[in-house]
């Protein structure tokens, strides 16, 4: 028999546990969601950064072929490898949040309500942002971010990574004049270590996860990202997905999109899958134990950006209500799906194919698919969150440099 992209996806790769406490409610949106993200803060982020310069729509691709070799009616991939130029959706949280910390701390000290971030660019706040540092650790695009707001709005910048974040992403990161601290310990150590910096120094943590004590700035991080959910509910042509499978590191993306599509499309709204590594499954854990809990996994995996051991609380809080499905993959599964999206045109970094790699997983495993409730009528949503944003990991596993890649598909 010809070798397929699909033998990687045996009955084994994958393992999902259905969420029991999901919210079967038909409101337009859960009252505890919107409790931790109102819809007026939503608008308000759109509003703001669609101002931003370079702003525009990412792509919605409809992988036909690969519908057809999955079994399914369609397949829509949106591909957040342009977004900004930083290539991944976290430019829209991190930098956000940044502006956002700087906001409140002008209007502490000038009592002006009203910052825009053209005044920010401008320098008409100089003297006070160039004596405020913000601070994060990162995995990588997350400090990219927060890198690139802090220069865009011109404040100071520190990023804390961890032994495991490969030179290429560190490179990426300290292009944008942001000093760099690497840690020994893993990624949680790292954000604990930041955490005790900035207090020392009276420094600003902008961290994309939340943790006891520490539940405000992580709320801007994914407002910033719920743009993503309104472009793909623009760009879809009318259609309603029946399920939609997200990435989950320490759980923001999924949580921010999760909401978003549910205040768009209510009680018509996707099933949700979370898609995690295999030794990185911290919201799986959760989600048996219906409570935050550590990944049970040593946190090493080919998807770096989802190497997360603890959850963000407000995140949990959304999934626990939001997420159907929580799914933990082997890392075999990765380079296959980078390779076949890499076919179609599409670059998708090794965190971006995990949710390709999770469909194949469900649809290659009869009793997932049916658990699922996946057939040849399902409209899939798949969510590629970055491009190559390590160059030079990319070529191994696909074989080819991205920027020999050209999409050829329609958007
Ligand atoms: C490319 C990419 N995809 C997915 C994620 C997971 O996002 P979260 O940690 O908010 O779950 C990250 C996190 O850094 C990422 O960089």
């Amino acid at each position: 028999m010809t070798k397929t992209w699909l033998d990687a996806f045996t009955p084994e790769c994958s393992t999902w546990y259905h969420n029991k406490i999901a919210s079967t409610s038909t409101q337009l949106v859960h009252p505890d969601i919107e409790k931790i993200m109102p819809t007026e803060e939503g608008a308000q982020a759109k509003l703001e950064i669609q101002q931003w310069t370079g702003y525009e729509a990412t792509p919605l691709h409809r992988l036909g072929t690969v519908a057809k070799e999955l079994k399914v009616a369609n397949i829509y991939l949106k591909d957040e490898s342009p977004r900004f130029g930083l290539g991944s959706f976290k430019a829209l949280g991190g930098a956000y949040a940044v502006f956002k910390v700087l906001s409140h701390l002008i209007k502490e000290r000038t009592g002006i309500e009203k910052i825009n971030s053209a005044d920010l660019r401008n320098g008409t706040y100089e003297a006070i942002c160039k004596n405020i540092t913000v601070v994060t650790a990162t995995d990588g695009n997350h400090g990219k971010s927060v890198a690139w707001g802090a220069r865009e709005f011109g404040c100071q910048c520190k990023i804390y990574i961890h032994r495991e974040v490969s030179k290429g992403r560190e490179q990426a990161i300290a292009k944008f004049g942001c000093e760099m601290v690497r840690i020994s310990g893993n990624y949680d150590d790292s954000v604990r270590q930041a955490d005790m910096d900035s207090h020392k120094n009276n420094w600003h943590v902008v961290s994309d996860t939340s943790y006891p004590g520490y539940m405000d700035v992580p709320k801007y991080v994914m407002q910033g990202y719920t743009i993503l959910a309104s472009e793909i509910s623009e760009q879809i042509d009318g259609v309603i997905p029946t399920h939609v499978f997200l990435p989950g590191g320490v759980g923001g993306i999924a949580a921010a999109v999760s909401a978003e599509l549910w205040r768009i499309w209510g009680k018509n709204r996707p099933k949700v899958v979370v898609v995690e590594p295999r030794a990185a499954d911290c919201l799986y854990q959760s989600a048996l134990s219906e409570k935050p809990m550590m990944s049970h996994g040593n946190l090493e995996t080919v998807m770096a950006c989802l190497s997360a051991g603890e959850v963000s609380l407000l995140a949990w809080d959304i999934l626990s209500r939001s997420a159907n499905t929580f799914m933990i993959l082997n890392d075999e599964t990765i380079a296959p799906s980078m390779r076949r999206l890499a076919e179609l045109g599409i670059v998708s970094g090794e965190s971006g194919a995990a949710t390709l790699a999770g469909l194949a997983a469900i649809c290659q495993n009869p009793i997932a698919r049916m658990s699922l409730g996946i057939d040849h009528d399902s409209r899939i949503l798949l969510l590629s969150t970055e491009g190559a944003t390590d160059p030079e990991i990319y070529k191994k596993l696909v074989g080819v440099e991205a920027s020999e890649i050209v999409t050829n598909l329609p958007i």
